[in-house]
């Protein structure tokens, strides 16, 4: 099946190509580096062409509500309407466990993609995923990072890309079951010992958002509730792969 990946060449978007190929599917890149704009729609058309599927990894790196809010509107919004257009039969959208529950300004973008995606035309699956493993990476390429309080239940950023396409794969459910990893753990614990794997000497020092939103990240909020999808690796297994890697 042809599938398009808004996204395909980012963190998770990479996984998700290599693993829609695995699986013996055909995925289009959507990304600005090979001409499509989701912002703008620029290439959407010409991109979600033939597929029978749309995977949105698509994403803006920001704290900004303002800034999230309009890129996720925008993209969503552009990537229904072409895929809507191209008779797509199924749009799976990736979003974050708990981003209602906590008032953090990326999130509300996330809510404003799930709005654009659930109220749209398209047959759609969201899956709610908890931060990935791979989460506190960018912060660690300071020298000093950093890292929010968070209670978390990472995830291996493979172990969603492996959902995502066990998801495309299946009739459209509308909400599927949010995904967490294998344990809770503290995302400065996380990211002290990504730091350690990695052989670096920065600092990690915590930070807390002030007020509400701080507590909340703190206190469980982006914890997945009740019944959920569960991925297998590790923490231990992802350190000690990057361990080997070095
Ligand atoms: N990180 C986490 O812990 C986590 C947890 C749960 C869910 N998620 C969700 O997972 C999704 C993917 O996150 P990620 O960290 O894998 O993303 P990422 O590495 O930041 O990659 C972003 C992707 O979006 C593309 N992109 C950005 N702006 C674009 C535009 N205007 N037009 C077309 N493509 C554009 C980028 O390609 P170009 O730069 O080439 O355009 C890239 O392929 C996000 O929706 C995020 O909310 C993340």
């Amino acid at each position: 099946m042809k599938v398009a990946v808004a996204g395909g060449t980012g963190l998770v978007g990479g996984m998700v190509v290599a693993e829609l190929r695995a699986a013996g599917h055909e995925p289009v890149v959507l990304s600005r580096s090979r001409g499509v704009d989701l912002r703008t729609g620029a290439g959407l058309a010409a991109g979600v062409a033939g597929c029978r599927a749309v995977i949105d990894v698509g994403n803006v790196v920001t704290v900004s509500r303002k800034t999230s809010v309009e890129f996720f509107a925008a993209a969503s919004r552009n990537l229904v309407a072409a895929a809507h257009r191209a008779g797509v039969a199924h749009l799976v959208a990736l979003s974050i466990v708990g981003c209602d529950r906590v008032d953090f300004g990326y999130y509300f973008g996330k809510r404003a993609q799930e709005e654009v995606v659930a109220g749209g035309p398209v047959p759609w699956t969201i899956l709610r995923a908890t931060q990935f493993f791979e989460f506190p990476e960018p912060l660690l390429a300071k020298p000093i990072a950093l890292v929010p309080r968070m209670l978390s239940q990472p995830v291996a950023a493979a172990d969603t890309a492996a959902e995502l396409v066990r998801l495309v794969e299946r009739e459209p459910v509308g909400r599927a079951p949010e995904l967490g990893g294998p344990e809770r753990l503290d995302m400065v614990d996380v990211a002290r010992r990504l730091s350690a794997a990695h052989g670096r000497r920065g600092l990690v020092v915590p930070v807390s958002p002030p007020g509400r939103v701080g507590a909340a990240m703190r206190g469980g909020a982006l914890l997945p509730r009740g019944e959920h999808a569960c991925g297998s690796r590790t923490f231990a297994e992802h350190l000690a792969a990057i361990r080997a890697a070095r």
